[in-house]
């Protein structure tokens, strides 16, 4: 983890003393090395297989068709590569003798060591689930519950590493969901067995960030801050405005990425009920805005619909080349809603941005349109911090030849933008 900003101006007594004031019985934070860039890669979440898609059902053959799909698709040359199995893969019992985890056998017949081996040896990364109380969210259609970690932080730390896993995600159900004053030192206890495993993973967590705030990247490398993301504009929408309240920790940096959670691009994964049909809950547009307002702002990219139906707004956004570099860039700040710009409708449109080079000369800029009717939305340049009367150069992202819209704009940019639709153009100083 870096350090906190200022913190070189505190003494190492005064660090201590607010360390013991903070975390009561806990020594450093999650200082794994991992997550120097946000992660990218793939949920088994909404890839659904069973009939009312209302949970999460996976297995060893779909986990490894959608690795084979990534490999062969661009998904993993362009960075996504992480696989990452949600609350579908752990059985109902624990090992009696050791007390460990075990996986769902008749899901995973080889194992989930050897799936990430397999994994491995194709160079992708693995993810696995579990959660802060006795029991995960949802039994994924099994008759009995499945465990959470609860009890058991070491055990499972220790299991995780011993198979090579690489990413924990860290959810919030069970017993201790009705004990919030719990919830802290859940998470230090989690971050302390992650730490004392042996092996540096990558730790996410789902509620972490109410109990830390501004300390949470102290024990995780990514958390949530929001509501679940569903495969719908409102939802979409609710993240989005979250990511601009949330001002405690809503920007990360190496080590720490505040996570809008999975991204849904191109439509959650139908039931086999309806023969292999693609389900789009959003249109092209809105899968387009939020994958323009995840990248830019660095939250985690992962992707949570099936790859193996690319459909054309899936290549064109989860592929968009300029999109995923800059997402994977530190040499900036993340980018963040720069300012809002009236649109006649009781919706304000947005604009989100971020500086492609420290010295602020190249900008990646989203205009984001939230009304209900096509509007024309504007940047303009005191919000880059440009000089009026500045010319510069207008690129726009979404277009497969990177066309120049504008040649010599001044003083501003404007887009004729559809509803719920966002315009990016990098914008680059002549
Ligand atoms: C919670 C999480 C989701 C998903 C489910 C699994 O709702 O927020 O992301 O992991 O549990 O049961």
């Amino acid at each position: 983890m870096p350090p906190p900003p200022g913190h070189h101006h505190f003494s190492h007594l005064a660090c201590l003393l607010l360390a013991f004031l903070l975390l009561p019985g806990t020594a450093a934070g999650l200082d794994n090395g991992m997550g120097r860039r946000p992660p990218l890669g793939w949920n088994t979440w909404k890839t659904c297989g069973e009939a009312t898609c209302g949970h999460d059902v996976c297995n060893e053959r779909e986990v490894k068709a959608v690795a084979e799909a990534m490999l062969g698709n661009g998904m993993a040359a362009l960075g996504y590569d992480f696989v990452n199995l949600d609350d579908c893969w752990a059985s109902p019992d624990r090992d009696p003798n050791t007390s460990a985890l075990t996986w769902d056998a008749a899901r995973f017949p080889s194992g989930i060591p050897s799936l990430i081996d397999w994994l491995h040896a194709r160079g992708l990364k693995f993810g696995l689930y579990t959660s802060a109380g006795n029991q995960t969210c949802s039994s994924g259609g099994r008759p009995r519950p499945i465990p959470g970690s609860r009890g058991h932080y070491a055990v499972d730390a220790k299991t995780f590493a011993a198979w090579n896993v690489d990413y924990v995600k860290f959810d919030w159900c069970g017993d201790i969901k009705k004990q919030v004053l719990k919830g802290k030192q859940a998470h230090v206890d989690f971050a302390r067995a992650m730490n004392a495993s042996g092996r540096a993973m990558f730790l996410e967590v789902v509620a972490g960030y109410f109990f830390f705030w501004s300390d949470i990247a102290t024990v995780a490398n990514s958390w949530r801050f929001c509501t679940d993301h569903h495969d719908e504009w409102k939802s979409t929408n609710v993240e989005i405005t979250c990511r601009i309240d949330q001002t405690h920790k809503s920007e990360g940096a190496p080590g720490g990425w505040p996570f809008m959670d999975m991204l849904l691009t191109g439509g959650q994964g139908c039931s086999p009920l309806s023969k292999g049909a693609h389900c789009p809950g959003q249109t092209d547009d809105e899968y387009r805005t939020a994958f323009a307002v995840w990248s830019l702002s660095q939250s985690p990219l992962i992707v949570a619909t099936d790859v193996r139906k690319m459909t054309a707004v899936m290549n064109q956004t989860l592929l968009n080349k300029d999109l995923v570099e800059l997402h994977q860039s530190t040499a900036t700040p993340p980018g963040k809603h720069l300012a809002y710009w009236e649109c006649a409708e009781p919706l304000m449109c947005e604009v989100w941005g971020r500086k492609i080079v420290a010295n602020g000369t190249s900008w990646m800029v989203a205009l984001v349109n939230h009304g209900k009717k096509v509007h024309n939305i504007t940047v303009e340049w005191k919000e880059l911090g440009f000089a009026d009367g500045e010319a510069a150069t207008v690129v726009d992202v979404w277009d497969a030849q990177r066309r120049v819209v504008d040649s010599n704009a001044k003083v501003s940019f404007s887009a004729r933008v559809p509803s719920h639709g966002s315009a990016v153009v990098r914008i680059t100083k002549l």
